[in-house]
């Protein structure tokens, strides 16, 4: 770390750079990062490894990027040292919460630009949150050791151009892999980014992150904007209202790294040895305890999760282990949002919001491997409003059995999506028709060059969050991509589509659905209970319906039973008389026989 007394604070202040990498995903922010730490020597040759800010197994396995993950490092430049705070960010847009919380612990971003496949959708989608968070932006073309011509890097220049809204003539362009000049990228740094400002009060520093340590407990990754924190000083959580006291201080390099002190301007962590992980939370203003504040930083707005889904316990589980080993995965990645609730089959369990697909899918390997639980998922849906005819304000509706009959709703809305994608404009009509199948509409396009499109649209979120990325892919040869946010509610002719089996209502696998969807997802639905339950001594039927009527049918045939087989020889009319009481019983229990569905079968429908 910099001594400040080489000059005063002031001048120690100057000489910080705090800076995220932001880009699409796969454009080589984790590379770059990595040519960073070798330049200025904050990882030693021997420990290098490749991509070394993903340190989670997952990340290293997967090739993305899950997690933000800070790293101070230090270079000197002129002969003047300073502390450069860089923090590594995901590309997937769903841990765009991961971008947006990085950003406010920063000053500026570089916007990382793959130089083959140029702007992507979810460059587009961090560039504006690092506007929005009026961020200095340093734009650098990355990748040029594979740019096909020069023709190609003029156009990317030219996007480039097109989405800043100026000219980008002068732009950097390097290459992460070869390092060629990657160090010219730290000297624009340097040059460009401010350096962090402050009024010399108090300790005043924001909780961007956090994680669950065994024997230090409670670990808050926090950017310094106010005063000084030592190893010892009593600390404050402004908002949970929680005391603690500092066990260690450090930076990150990128492992945590002891420190004698954090000042204003750094980016670094304090242990604080809590234990209860609900004193702490993402975006809360640390003070020194009992120093009066005067007003605690702004902190983040919620997460707004777009998919949900039910976790229960697995086998040799419990809920409250479930609940307790959540809560500290959610210490780790706060995007996650969670609801106790039941189900008859199932139990105790916690309704959890995802950002997507990707997350819920991270989340639950998560919770395998760091906390070895096994959960059962029911698969995911979006979240319905419904407008019920006896009150005056719609009701939230998780699942279709919170969706009271027909009769009594006046209308249903669902959740829509702004819908970006960015695509070669040949393939744009095939993008067009894609999004129309899905409901979507056409709102407005912009020309990114001559022959790439970014087009507009709004989409039921319910329509993309499956499937869609596969489709986008394979209508565009692989080179379109897209991103989402959401946008509002709409009214939609959303039905309750009901299964019975054997004449008997199944409300576990209701479904609300499209209505021009409703057959088809009916007719796949009762074919999977076919051939998922059991067959039993008399025929069971399975019927889909919609408003009373049944759109879809399938019959698991009798198991057939010789009645007869134990008579040897005999009269013809004693084995007749058994095949009439056979006949009989099938059809009585045909009517009343009752059709449990064992757990093993409902959680084999689960699965997709
Ligand atoms: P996410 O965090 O998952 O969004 O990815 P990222 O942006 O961090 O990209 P990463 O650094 O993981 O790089 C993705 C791939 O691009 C890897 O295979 C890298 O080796 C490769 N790559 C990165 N930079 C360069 C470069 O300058 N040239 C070449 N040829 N390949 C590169």
């Amino acid at each position: 770390m910099l001594a400040p007394a080489s000059g005063g604070f002031c001048f120690f202040m100057k000489n910080i750079r705090n800076f995220c990498i932001i880009a699409h995903i796969d454009h080589g922010k984790s590379t770059l990062a990595d040519r960073f730490l070798e330049i200025t020597g904050t990882v030693k040759k021997e420990k290098m490894r490749e991509q070394i800010l993903d340190q989670m197994d997952l990340e290293r396995e997967r090739g993305i990027t899950i997690k933000m993950q800070p790293c101070a490092m230090n270079y000197s430049v002129a002969g003047r040292d300073y502390e450069l705070n860089l923090i590594d960010t995901p590309g997937h847009m769903d841990f765009s919460y991961e971008v947006e919380r990085s950003l406010s612990a920063v000053e500026s971003v570089v916007l990382l630009v793959d130089a083959v496949s140029g702007v992507q959708a979810q460059t587009l989608a961090n560039l504006r949150l690092a506007r929005a968070q009026g961020l200095t932006i340093i734009p650098v073309i990355n990748k040029i050791d594979i740019c096909p011509s020069k023709e190609q890097l003029e156009k990317v220049k030219q996007e480039i151009a097109a989405v800043l809204g100026k000219d980008c003539d002068a732009i950097l362009c390097i290459s992460a892999k070869t390092g060629e000049n990657v160090e010219k990228a730290l000297e624009a740094i340097i040059k460009q980014a401010p350096s962090p400002s402050f009024e010399g009060g108090g300790l005043k520093a924001l909780v961007f992150d956090s994680v669950y340590d065994n024997f230090q407990g409670v670990i808050a990754y926090v950017r310094m904007f106010e005063g000084e924190v030592k190893k010892g000083d009593q600390i404050y959580f402004v908002n949970q209202k929680a005391s603690a006291e500092a066990r260690e201080v450090g930076v990150f390099r990128p492992g945590r790294s002891p420190a004698p002190k954090l000042l204003a301007g750094q980016i670094g962590y304090i242990a604080t040895g809590i234990k209860n992980v609900s004193d702490v939370k993402i975006g809360d203003t640390i003070a020194a305890n009992g120093q009066p504040m005067s007003e605690s930083l702004p902190g983040y707005r919620e997460p707004k999760p777009l998919v949900f889904a039910n976790i229960f316990p697995g086998q040799d589980q419990n809920f409250e282990i479930l609940k307790s080993n959540f809560d500290k995965l959610q210490l780790n990645d706060t995007a996650l949002t969670a609801k106790s609730m039941s189900n008859a089959y199932l139990g105790r369990g916690l309704r959890i919001g995802f950002l997507g697909m990707l997350h819920m899918e991270i989340f639950m390997e998560r919770l395998k491997r760091e906390y070895g639980t096994q959960v059962v998922l029911t698969s995911p849906s979006v979240v319905f409003k419904a407008k019920l005819k006896n009150q005056k304000e719609p009701i939230t509706v998780h699942s279709a059995a919170e969706l009271p009959d027909q009769g009594e709703v006046e209308y249903i809305e669902e959740p829509w999506v702004k819908l970006n994608v960015i695509s070669p404009t040949k393939y744009s009509s095939k993008i067009h028709e894609l999004v129309e199948q899905k409901r979507g509409k056409f709102i407005a396009s912009q020309i990114l060059d001559k022959d790439t499109l970014l087009l507009e649209f709004q989409a039921p979120l319910c329509e993309i969050i499956e499937e869609f990325l596969d489709k986008v892919k394979s209508v565009s040869k692989g080179f379109a991509s897209f991103s989402y946010e959401f946008d509002e509610y709409k009214k939609s002719e959303m039905v309750k589509l009901k299964f019975l089996i054997s004449h008997e209502l199944k409300p576990c696998f209701s479904k609300i659905v499209h209505k021009d969807k409703a057959i088809i997802e009916a007719r796949q639905f009762v074919k999977r209970l076919k051939d998922v339950l059991p067959s039993k001594n008399f025929t069971q039927s399975l019927q889909a319906q919609v408003n009373g009527k049944i759109i879809a049918r399938e019959d698991i045939r009798a198991m057939r039973k010789d009645v007869t087989a134990p008579l040897y020889g005999g009269d013809i009319t004693r084995k007749k008389k058994l095949l009439v009481k056979q006949r009989k019983g099938k059809k009585l229990l045909q009517k009343h026989g009752r059709t449990p569905i064992p757990e093993q079968v409902y959680l084999k429908l689960l699965r997709k």
